[in-house]
């Protein structure tokens, strides 16, 4: 988590504000005298749930407390951010000898650690004595020299400053070591090696680049695997382990197999599958999978995730709206995937058996692991027979539940044919009549509707996203425009209003304001400078990469988006207002101010949909349902 991100999750916008203003509690919300203008009714309102603040009078101005103290205080960014994180107990800086590199520069640099570090431990588990326990280790885990070589498996020996004086040795400074997640800093000073007695598993990007370590305990002890952290380079959820050593032949089978765990891409490439490839233990459902799926989209389109027991079981059923969401639609916030052309991926979905993950079934019985393959079902098949399959077909009740249950499932399918088809297999699996499946289906979704209606906008895609965690929107509209110059006319039209973290507004502006990247470097703030590094650093995907037009088409949808988010979050605000002044029976000719204000919004809109219906299209160019 950077800095900044943690500035704002510790503080609460409702105490920081009542530092300088006396509130009043109105609802769920607070109101108080505008601090920026005077005024005689209240107009100034601070919404603790979005951790943003907003004045309904004639300043107009919002944002979160960045934004709240740098317009109190007459601050610029890095001031407000300097006097927050003294309140918030959050140590600012990069260590400073890192401080100036950026991009790629930096990323470089971080590289070369890894892969020196790899390379060591890679000798000190094959030839040093210390080595020995961790050989053993693996010897009676089943690796062979080969894999154990293949996948460059390391051991971090047991002292404190043995990684950190080889590679000072070899003229790295302390704080690059920092910042590839190799050191700890200790509290009174000093540092040490993060990574001690264990097995070391270098975890490559597709290109073989060493992003970051994963290591297992040798014994017993906790936590089984210590990870990197995340790092300018390194971030767990967008790495696929194994992916360098299994693109060849996930190109050539047409297929890659996604698990769970170092261990099971070791042994099933050891067995010769070596289309296998581990999210790490990360969750697979949202973003994640859109992440396998931007990795994986040059080689195949076919995957099998092969998901422990528990996981395939009920767990996938009372989450399989948000999997099937995420596997057949885009994302509704991942901006960073949502602009790529095809979603025709064909996900199913491998069972493994009760308490064994693959790397146990293949030592068991590699056969059965080939059966697992051959047998995976696509996503909705396995949902729908994973219900049905604890249906006593005897029991009405029984039916009528499973039926209730893959309701949500069912109507998410948007396609009619689609939905049809599998309307009809549970009706068959079920046996009744296809009828009664459609009727329950048909009132399950007019009450979804009358749901949706009654709480206005607030249908779970319409939501307004709360201000404390980051807005993957807002980051991917500034790394295109900080990476691609191409886009500079375009981004120019863009209103700083849009973006509601401050730290994403602030380098918007000094963008704005800088004619070249240089200058823009100079006009920044040092607490900004490791932000920037991360944006820059922010892969594309090819499509975006080689075409002008693409990135110009992305970037209005982009702006778009942001627009409306804008407008949403304005418009939900003041449903919020309104209902809560109707309640205390308010000044009325506010509320008819207010309202008036809501219907302007709402035309601007209404603008904004007409806009993303013909812009949408060419771009999202199919959804598969
Ligand atoms: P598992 O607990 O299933 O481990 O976690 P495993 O891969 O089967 O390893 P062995 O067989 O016990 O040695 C699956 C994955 O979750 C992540 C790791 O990536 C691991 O491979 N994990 C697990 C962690 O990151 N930290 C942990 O403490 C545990
Ligand atoms: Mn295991």
């Amino acid at each position: 988590m950077s800095a900044i991100d943690e500035v704002k999750q510790r503080l609460d916008i409702v105490q920081l504000v009542s530092e300088y203003v006396s509130l009043k509690k109105s609802g769920r919300n607070f109101k108080a005298l505008c601090p920026f203008h005077a005024e005689n009714t209240p107009s100034f309102f601070v919404f603790p749930e979005r951790q943003s603040w907003h004045c309904f009078g004639a300043c107009g101005a919002g944002g979160d407390v960045f934004s709240f103290i740098m317009k109190k205080e007459g601050f610029d960014f890095g001031q407000a951010l300097r006097l927050l994180a003294e309140k918030a107990g959050v140590t600012l800086g990069a260590p400073s000898g890192l401080r100036k590199q950026i991009g790629d520069k930096q990323r470089e640099v971080l590289f070369r650690i890894n892969e020196a570090t790899a390379e060591y431990y890679h000798y000190l588990l094959l030839s040093t004595s210390a080595g020995e326990v961790a050989r053993n280790y693996v010897a009676g885990r089943g690796l062979s020299p080969q894999t154990i070589d293949n996948f460059q498996l390391g051991f971090a020996p047991e002292g404190w400053e043995t990684l950190r004086q080889y590679l000072m040795g070899k003229g790295y400074e302390e704080a690059e070591l920092l910042a590839a997640g190799l050191l700890v800093e200790r509290e009174g000073g000093g540092t040490y090696d993060r990574f001690r007695n264990r097995l070391m598993f270098p975890i490559r990007d597709i290109q073989g680049n060493v992003l970051g370590f994963g290591a297992r305990a040798l014994d017993e002890s906790l936590p089984k695997y210590l990870n990197s952290p995340q790092t300018l380079i390194f971030d767990k959820s967008n790495a696929l382990y194994g992916i360098d050593r299994a693109k060849a032949a996930i190109q050539q089978d047409n297929l890659a197999i996604i698990t769970e765990g170092y261990m099971d891409v070791l042994t099933a490439h050891q067995h010769g599958w070596e289309n296998v490839v581990a999210s790490m233990g990360t969750s697979m459902t949202g973003g994640q999978l859109a992440i396998i799926k931007a990795i994986l989209k040059k080689l195949t389109r076919n995957l099998i995730l092969a998901l422990d027991a528990d996981a395939a079981g009920e767990e996938a059923v009372s989450r399989s709206g948000e999997i099937v969401d995420r596997m057949y639609e885009v994302p509704s916030d991942y901006a960073w995937m949502k602009y790529d052309d095809a979603y025709d991926f064909e996900a199913k979905i491998l069972g493994l058996p009760q308490g064994k993950d693959p790397d146990e079934v293949i030592r068991d019985d590699a056969s059965q692991w080939q059966k697992l393959i051959t047998d995976a079902k696509p996503m909705i098949n396995f949902i729908l027979d994973t219900v049905i399959a604890k249906v006593d077909l005897e029991s009405p009740k029984d039916k009528s539940t499973a039926v209730d249950k893959l309701l949500p499932l069912l109507s998410q399918i948007k396609d009619p044919i689609r939905r049809g088809h599998y309307v009809q297999k549970l009706a068959q699996l079920l046996k009744i009549a296809e009828s009664y499946v459609e009727d329950r289906l048909r009132q399950f979704q007019a009450a979804e509707r009358r749901r949706r209606v009654s709480k206005g906008f607030r249908s779970p895609t319409l939501a307004v996203p709360a201000l404390v965690s980051s807005s993957p929107l807002e980051e991917y509209c500034l790394a295109l425009l900080l990476q691609y110059p191409d886009l500079k006319s375009e981004g120019m039209g863009l209103s700083p209003d849009y973006f509601e973290h401050s730290e994403n507004r602030e380098l918007f502006l000094k963008w704005q304001q800088s004619d070249e990247f240089p200058s823009l470097e100079d006009s920044l703030d040092s607490s900004l400078y490791e932000y920037l590094g991360s944006l820059l650093a922010k892969d594309f995907l090819p499509t975006l990469r080689e075409s002008e037009v693409a990135r110009q088409q992305t970037l209005n949808d982009c702006i778009v988006r942001l627009q409306e988010r804008w407008l949403r979050s304005l418009e939900a605000k003041k449903e919020e207002l309104l209902a809560m002044e109707a309640e205390v029976g308010g000044v009325t000719a506010q509320l008819t101010k207010l309202e008036e204000q809501g219907i302007e919004e709402s035309k601007q809109l209404r603008e904004v949909f007409v806009k993303q219906g013909h812009r949408r299209q060419p771009i999202t160019r199919r959804t598969e349902q």
